[in-house]
């Protein structure tokens, strides 16, 4: 896995099996988080059931699918240049294919792709997917159609999503939808509406059925995992008109984790995003007590001043982030831990820039996703404040943030040189086809010599040499975990 997101990353074309019975083709890709990417499995899904099969090949589509992201300019950018450039395939080779845009750029854009700029036929928001075939049939008959409405209720949790690209070995399992959090800076709230969880019924389904096929990994996901309530279903802020009954049977983070873990003692639990606000020690805990949930915490914390995390309505300190840090490690001694962070918030001073670097130093953060900030409209720091920050100052200090975490991950990559750990086996390495490429516990990529083991085994591995971002060893048998 890439340490640092490169956002000019093209967006990944997906194709699935084929249905002997389908003859309409569907070209989707994706860009933006790990939810974005299974989303497209919930839509390839519900079209496989309208006749449509994916292809990778952009010139044959009926059918063109883009799931958009729109949590920085960059990433809204990225994707206008896909649009055009499906437009160019559409005025030169293919006349009949139809474009639809998907996503969190839907809600945004909306009327400004359809009606102003007129390049696509369908628009469809994050809780909409089942209305695709409805929309579809709209667009047959000559009319753009559009659904960005947002729900309550929709967690696509009775919709079985077709893996798309799979290794076979890893796969997600979306188990929140939407954010409460109004993180001043964030876009997301607006785009992906209100919070809300799946039925864990559902999601141990899902989990089972994976483990059927032979799958060795999940990782649960949501904007905030840690807020995940299931209380028979709705909006997470109305929990407390629930009934008594409702509350007292009420499922949460740690226990829905518990759940999993128990259900496949095999497989390897993840599980991302954790808000510092939301993360609470019962999910520390059901990690250290159950093996197979695996050693590592993604806890974005965007900057170490009090000042800014104020200002950005993150709703803890940095004393109390530093207290979780802390707790996390006394409970779990060898857990990764990464980071988010943005640099150049408005107002941000020479000073609360060094709290961040503090912070990451106290920290000691295994690897991070950083970013300048963006301004993006509609925010509460858009209405609010001024984007003062000029960009090369939100520039050089994310360079800085940058190299100090190139640092702590090499620091951190060093603990394993010497040591044997568990590695599970993902793919073939980029580099060499001698070689297997897989994950640690930890998250961290460890590559070595492929000798008889296949993909999906548990291997130990013994550690001897490390970059910044991978380790590189030699395996020495099969864990017992196979
Ligand atoms: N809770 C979500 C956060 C999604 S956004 C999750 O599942 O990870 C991912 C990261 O993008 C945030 O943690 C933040 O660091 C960054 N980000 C969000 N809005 C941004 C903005 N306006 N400018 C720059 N970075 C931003
Ligand atoms: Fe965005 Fe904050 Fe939610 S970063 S996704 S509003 S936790």
């Amino acid at each position: 896995m890439e340490k640092i997101i490169d956002e000019n990353k093209q967006g990944e074309a997906l194709t699935l099996e084929a249905n002997a019975q389908n003859t309409k083709k569907l070209f989707i890709e994706s860009y933006g988080c790990q939810m974005n990417f299974s989303d497209s499995e919930v839509v390839a899904s519900i079209l496989s059931k309208e006749g449509y099969n994916t292809t990778q090949n952009l010139e044959d589509a009926d059918l063109v699918l883009v799931n958009t992201c729109s949590i920085r300019e960059k990433a809204e950018l990225t994707v206008r240049k896909r649009l055009e450039k499906y437009q160019a395939v559409k005025r030169k080779k293919n006349p009949r294919m139809k474009v639809g845009v998907l996503g969190c750029m839907a809600e945004r854009l909306k009327s400004k792709f359809l009606e102003e700029e007129k390049i696509v036929d369908l628009v469809v928001g994050p809780d909409a997917y089942k209305d695709i075939p409805n929309l579809l049939s709209e667009v047959e008959e000559g009319r753009n159609a559009v659904n960005v409405i947002l729900s309550k209720e929709e967690t696509y949790g009775d919709i079985s999503p077709v893996r798309l690209q799979s290794n076979g070995v890893t796969a997600f399992v979306s188990i929140t939808r939407g954010c409460d959090n109004m993180c001043t800076f964030c876009v997301v709230p607006f785009t992906r509406g209100r919070e809300r969880s799946r039925d864990p019924q559902s999601i141990l389904e899902e989990v089972n059925d994976l483990a059927q096929k032979g799958y060795k990994e999940v990782t649960l996901l949501g904007q905030n995992v840690d807020s995940y309530l299931w209380y028979g279903g709705g909006l997470k802020k109305d929990f407390e008109k629930a009934s008594e009954m409702q509350k007292a049977t009420a499922v949460n983070f740690a226990q829905l984790m518990a759940m999993v873990a128990q259900a496949q003692p095999k497989m390897r639990v993840r599980f991302s995003t954790s808000n510092p606000q939301d993360m609470t020690l019962d999910v520390v805990e059901t990690m250290a007590n159950h093996k197979n949930i695996c050693n590592y915490i993604h806890l974005p914390v965007q900057s170490g001043s009090d000042r800014i995390l104020e200002l950005m309505n993150r709703q803890h300190t940095r004393a109390e982030y530093m207290k979780l840090i802390d707790d996390i490690r006394r409970i779990i001694p060898d857990i990764a831990i990464s980071q988010d962070i943005i640099t150049g918030f408005p107002t941000e001073t020479e000073k609360d820039h060094q709290d961040t670097l503090d912070l990451m130093n106290y920290a000691k953060y295994d690897y991070g996703f950083m970013f300048y900030y963006s301004e993006r409209p509609g925010t509460m720091a858009a209405r609010k404040m001024e984007d003062d920050i000029p960009l090369e100052v939100k520039k050089r200090r994310l360079a800085e943030v940058i190299a100090l975490q190139h640092e702590l991950s090499h620091y951190n990559t060093k603990r394993f040189v010497g040591k044997t750990v568990e590695v599970l086996i993902e793919k073939e390495s980029k580099k060499s086809d001698q070689e297997w490429s897989g994950r640690t516990e930890q998250n961290t990529v460890a590559v070595f010599p492929k000798e008889d083991y296949n993909i999906g085994d548990y291997v130990m591995v013994t550690i001897t040499e490390c970059t910044t971002s991978t380790l590189r060893g030699k395996a020495v048998g099969y864990s017992t975990n196979n």
